[in-house]
């Protein structure tokens, strides 16, 4: 008989604070349907407190959603947890998330505290957060670099207090897998009334040890664990939920089962990656492009031979259809319908004639549809309400001559026009906005996504532009590169704040 493991996905909150991640809450509730579609227990929604934006997020997801638990994040502070009971009140099934780092170097430099205060601390944020939801989660900071002897008293007194499930934080990343696993066996051996609640692993992967870290935490008695699509998340980011669903699935052996719908793993993890642009890296495990090609002679002769060979997975397992329709100008809008399901996006009549506009005259420039493009398409609205728009772009480059691009801007309602000559095209198109839009500005950082399947496709860009001591993000996307940096540039432009 297996043991069931529970996974508490943290896209939306550790995920999100991703610097250029943020998604507004008609995207969060997007992605929140489709964690729930792909099967996982518990949704941390959001930090409420922190924001009006995530107060809100957590009631309207809240709403939609019917089966994991909605768990909303807050500090060991009496408001945080007032706030947070406020935004799950919609919740069919409610944790609040509360605790306080623990790790010597948090309690001195952080609270300028003592380890007795500390426990004094975590407990009355557990008790005071009971008074308002049966399910406590306490998470003990830093736990990772944690005395275990402390972290045990920690977790001893929570529990007591009424905590349901105790997460145990490598917050830096630090942890070696072996000293991880030695953490969460100390605490089975050493903590009175540990079986009254969950144990929960929570890692990040500034070492590249996060998914390593989780699965010897599960290994000595873990039942939960908190992941992220794609293991984004600060910094270097959280484990990913693809690869604890596989490696369990995989090893079967280990009796370990969560209730992943793996089929579901990969438009989620298109989905997310599209909403947050973040592009997922090529050789990523499970989702990454290159992740079932085969293109050494040796592996594509031994996979020809039988594919089990070289491949420990089967793509359609984790939904990767390889027969998938190939979408073109000749498809219909149930074609296009039907694919965006695929992906786990809905719209309704009048959003999806749009998109199949869209579609259209993308199809018109290039032979096939990806996935990719279709997922640009489905969210190529989001700026439509962006007060700058770029209305024409012209522009020569050659080897030999200096560029120049000439554009015109409508910026609310009233059109700008302007030339320029630079260091190339998107340097020259730069410099023309540059001339209409008179703000001291500095382009920061500059990405175009790789193309993945040939010269026709969609390129996209990603920007920060820092403007006023602060940093902006930017997305455009384009079958014309140039046009899809100045899209994301002005896309920078729009949100700045004043
Ligand atoms: O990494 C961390 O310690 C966290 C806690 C807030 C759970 O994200
Ligand atoms: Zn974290």
């Amino acid at each position: 008989m297996s043991e069931r493991l529970f996974i508490f996905d943290t896209t939306l909150r550790d995920g999100e604070q991703v610097p250029g991640c943020q998604l507004n809450t008609v995207e969060k509730i997007q992605v929140a349907k489709q964690l729930e579609a792909l099967g996982v227990d518990v949704i941390e929604a959001g930090f409420p407190v922190s924001s009006p934006g995530d107060f809100n997020s957590v009631i309207e997801i809240s709403k939609a959603v019917t089966w994991p638990t909605i768990c909303a994040l807050t500090r060991a502070v009496q408001k945080d947890i007032d706030v947070a009971a406020e935004a799950l009140k919609f919740a069919k099934h409610k944790r609040i998330h509360t605790g306080i780092g623990t790790s010597d170097s948090h309690i001195k430099y952080k609270f300028n505290s003592t380890r007795e205060e500390i426990i004094e601390r975590a407990v009355a944020a557990v008790k005071y957060a009971r008074r308002y939801v049966d399910d406590v989660e306490f998470y003990a900071e830093d736990a990772g670099r944690t005395d275990n002897e402390y972290l045990a008293q920690v977790i001893e007194a929570v529990i007591k207090a009424g905590a349901t499930v105790v997460n145990i934080p490598d917050t830096t990343g630090y942890c070696l897998p072996e000293e991880y696993g030695a953490k969460i066996k100390y605490l089975v051996e050493h903590v009175d009334g540990i079986d009254k609640a969950i144990i929960s692993t929570h890692c990040h992967n500034d070492l590249g040890m996060a998914t390593a870290n989780t699965v010897n935490g599960v290994l000595n008695g873990a039942r939960q664990v908190e992941v992220t699509i794609d293991g984004i998340g600060e910094r270097a980011g959280n484990t990913a939920l693809e690869e604890i669903a596989m490696i369990f699935k995989c090893h079967r052996d280990i009796g370990i089962e969560t209730n992943i719908n793996t089929q579901k793993i990969y438009p989620t993890s298109r989905m997310v990656s599209s909403l947050m642009n973040m592009p997922v890296q090529p050789n990523k495990a499970i989702v990454g492009r290159n992740a079932f090609a085969h293109s050494s002679g040796i592996h594509q002769d031994g996979v020809l031979k039988n594919v089990h060979t070289y491949e420990i997975i089967d793509p359609k397992d984790v939904g990767i259809d390889d027969n998938a329709i190939v979408l073109t100008a000749r498809s219909g809008r149930a074609a296009l319908k039907h694919r965006l399901h695929v992906l786990g996006v809905e719209m309704g009549q009048e959003k999806l004639d749009k998109v199949y506009e869209d579609f259209l005259k993308l199809a018109d420039k290039k032979k096939d549809i990806t996935d990719d493009d279709i997922l640009v398409l489905a969210g190529a609205d989001r700026n439509v309400n962006h007060h700058i728009k770029l209305e024409y772009l012209q522009v020569t480059s050659g080897v030999g001559v200096r560029s120049v691009a000439s554009l015109g801007l409508n910026i609310s309602g009233e059109h700008f026009e302007a030339a320029a000559t630079g260091n190339g095209p998107v340097d020259a198109a730069i410099k023309a906005v540059k001339q209409i839009i008179r703000r001291q500005m500095t382009l920061k950082e500059f990405t175009i996504q790789a193309i993945s399947k040939g010269s026709d496709d969609v390129g996209k860009v990603h920007m920060q532009v820092e403007y006023d001591g602060q940093m902006y993000y930017g997305f455009g996307a384009n079958t014309d590169i140039i046009a899809a940096s100045v899209e994301a540039y002005i896309d920078c432009i729009n949100k700045f704040k004043k």
